[in-house]
């Protein structure tokens, strides 16, 4: 990404959210977007996912702390910064974001343990699970070549954490890299994840705990290569928005439509529209958080990527309009 590009996006989302400051929550939603905690502390969630809880709104992320580095031997830009876990924050309106902590933290100087900041740990989502009481962390846990490409599932009797790691996975025996979670309507719960070396996406059923896989799963996008997978429900049928594989830079997003979650799909578009829309504004998806209370209205959530300097990367949430089956993603 081209630095003037960077300051540009910056200096917009900085103008956006203090121009928004004392605004209903309406207006801060048409152009929602957020830089600093309440501490004024640059928010530190990036691959973010976000729960609804009672009223309050909980956004979990990747910490990324300490000097970026080149993995060697690699046939792509593979830069990495020490894994430092997840964060959480929370907020009642998404615009003021308190921050409650380390939800996860990570482990030092144990290069086998699935949590060494030496890991991958990416893409946090979280959900609560009605009957068991707990709240349910999935994420991608990797080892620097991205092989190990496993699940990795955490649990917690409170949504801001700590949680208790309780292991990874490959589901049936399956790899899995960019991952998302969705809660359906029903209570059913679903890990969607890139698969078979990025080639094509599953859509996997969860145990009723959501603690493990079931058999149950589809291939959907096959040999696609799609990534950054984001899922959300309209009016009964299911949106999932993806990006192209082209590691830490940004390409153009497509979404696919279904009726049933686990297909068939059918491949749209690129719902981002206008100047800069076949790179996603700079963008790669993470999270569609639906705003609560205000049926049909939702915010893309994307990592604004640096990364020879992953730690200062960026976020661009932009408001995502859906309007008969057609989705539509703006940059104000
Ligand atoms: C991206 C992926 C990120 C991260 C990165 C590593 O394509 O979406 O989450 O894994 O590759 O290069």
């Amino acid at each position: 990404m081209k630095l003037f590009s960077l300051i540009t996006l910056l200096i917009v989302i900085k103008t956006l959210a203090f121009a928004n400051t004392n605004r209903p929550i309406a207006d801060t939603v048409e152009h929602g977007t957020v830089l600093f905690d309440t501490d004024g502390n640059p928010i530190n969630a990036h691959g973010p996912g976000v729960m609804y809880h009672k009223g309050v709104y909980y956004l979990f992320g990747e910490i990324k702390n300490g000097k970026t580095w080149l993995v060697p031997g690699q046939n792509w830009e593979d830069y990495r910064v020490p894994a430092g876990g997840i964060s959480c924050y929370s907020s009642t309106d998404l615009k003021n974001w308190k921050y409650r902590g380390i939800a996860l933290k990570p482990v030092v100087n144990d290069p086998d343990n699935d949590l060494d900041t030496g890991r991958v740990i990416e893409r946090p989502k979280v959900i609560y699970n009605q009957h068991t009481k707990k709240f349910v962390m999935w994420m991608h846990i990797d080892k620097n070549d991205y092989n190990y490409s496993r699940g990795g599932v955490a649990t917690s009797d409170s949504p801001e954490g700590p949680y208790q790691y309780q292991g990874s996975i490959k589901p049936n025996d399956q790899m899995l890299r960019d991952m998302t979670l969705f809660k359906d309507e029903d209570g059913k719960a679903y890990l969607i994840y890139s698969s078979e070396d990025n080639n094509t996406m599953h859509v996997c059923l969860l145990s009723n705990d959501y603690l493990k896989p079931t058999t149950t799963y589809v291939r959907i996008l096959e040999n696609k290569k799609r990534e950054s997978p984001t899922i959300f429900k309209n009016k009964g049928k299911y949106y999932l928005i993806t990006s192209g594989c082209s590691g830490w830079s940004p390409n153009a997003a497509l979404y696919a439509v279904a009726d049933n979650i686990m297909g068939p799909w059918e491949e749209q578009g690129n719902p981002c529209k206008g100047p800069d829309s076949g790179v996603t504004f700079f963008s790669q998806g993470a999270f569609v958080l639906p705003v609560a209370d205000r049926p049909g209205k939702y915010i893309f959530m994307g990592d604004v990527w640096n990364k020879t300097d992953l730690e200062k990367s960026a976020y661009l949430w932009l408001p995502l309009s859906i309007n008969d089956g057609i989705i539509e993603v703006y940059y104000p």
